[in-house]
């Protein structure tokens, strides 16, 4: 998609419909909600997730906020505890998100969660977002519409300012009403915690304390696999399950053809798979430190570091 130019559409059904269609594509979507615009892609589709990493230039494969129309959509993809659901019920729709554990079946990328054996998930309030998701079908994985670094867009022409030529439409739905990112609860054990603060006053979740911090953003590494992963590898020692890419084969490949994208879409799913199997190393070939191949060895320099 680089290169080519975005359109901008203001909201109504018009705008809508493309969306929807680029959705259902695996393309993603600027769109706004009432926090700060969103990057939407369908987060059952890794591929259609993947791009919205290439679009943002992200670094890292931070976990990302899964938006659906409502609490019951949500109970789908995640396991709610009763003081969870109350908090939803209680802020839904709106500027919320919870962090619970994914539920067993949950037809989620496992690229969205970064491996992660929770899930972000928000009701969003804003009329465009809500279109989206009934038109799209889909739950939408949209973390905000800016290229990794700058500040979130709270308008269209901020979403223009660091995507134009990376995504193919924007829809336009004037100034996003609160213009800074949901409240996040995490209610996955013990006490809720409060990781990031925002538009909804929760008192009764506290931040964690520096030495609990679980916003994966923060943390020098959100998913390891259990086994012990060695890099740039051209060929598997017997121990070994090898991850191919390109011409090194491997047990699976990252992507045959060496497509970055293909191969970000993949990652995680390949290492639950090199964890679940019976080696008892894993190994990785070399992938190139371009474009999205940043973030696949960011999240795979992370992986093999020495665990705490
Ligand atoms: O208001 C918002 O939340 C906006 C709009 C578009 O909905 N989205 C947003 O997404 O701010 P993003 O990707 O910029 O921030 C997502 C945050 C990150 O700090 C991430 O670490 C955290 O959510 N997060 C996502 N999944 C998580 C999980 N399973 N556990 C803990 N934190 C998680
Ligand atoms: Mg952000």
């Amino acid at each position: 998609m680089a290169g080519k130019s975005t359109e901008i559409r203001p909201f109504g059904p018009e705008a809508i419909a493309a969306a929807a269609a680029l959705i259902r594509d695996g393309q993603p979507v600027a769109v706004p909600t009432e926090t700060v615009y969103g990057l939407a892609a369908d987060a059952t589709n890794a591929r259609a997730v993947a791009r919205i990493y290439e679009a943002k230039g992200r670094p890292s494969f931070n976990p990302l906020i899964v938006h659906i129309p409502n609490l019951a959509s949500a109970t789908r993809l995640g396991t709610f505890s009763s003081e969870a659901r109350a908090l939803a019920e209680q802020h839904w729709p709106g500027p919320l998100t919870v962090v619970v554990p994914l539920a067993p079946d949950s037809p989620v990328a496992s690229l969205v969660t970064a491996g992660l054996p929770t899930i972000a998930l928000r009701v969003p309030a804003h009329p465009a977002m809500r279109a989206l998701l009934d038109a799209s079908g889909r739950p939408l994985a949209a973390p905000s519409a800016n290229a990794s670094g700058r500040i979130s867009p709270t308008r269209a022409d901020h979403v223009l300012a660091s995507l134009s030529g990376r995504i193919a439409l924007v829809i336009d739905g004037g100034s996003s009403a609160h213009g800074l990112e949901s409240t996040i609860v995490a209610f996955t054990g013990g006490l809720p915690r409060l990781l990031r603060p925002g538009p909804v006053e929760v008192p009764q979740a506290l931040a964690p304390s520096s030495s609990q911090i679980e916003a994966p953003g923060m943390l020098a590494s959100h998913y390891a696999p259990a086994k012990p992963l060695r890099l740039n590898a051209t060929e598997r020692a017997s121990n070994e399950w090898l991850i191919g890419f390109g011409n090194i084969e491997g047990d699976a490949s990252l992507s045959p053809s060496g497509d970055l994208g293909e191969a970000a879409a993949r990652l995680f799913d390949l290492l639950h798979q090199a964890d679940a199997g019976s080696q008892a190393a894993i190994a990785v070939a070399p992938v190139p430190d371009i474009g999205i191949g940043r973030a696949i060895n960011d999240r795979l320099a992370r992986a093999a570091a020495p665990r705490p």
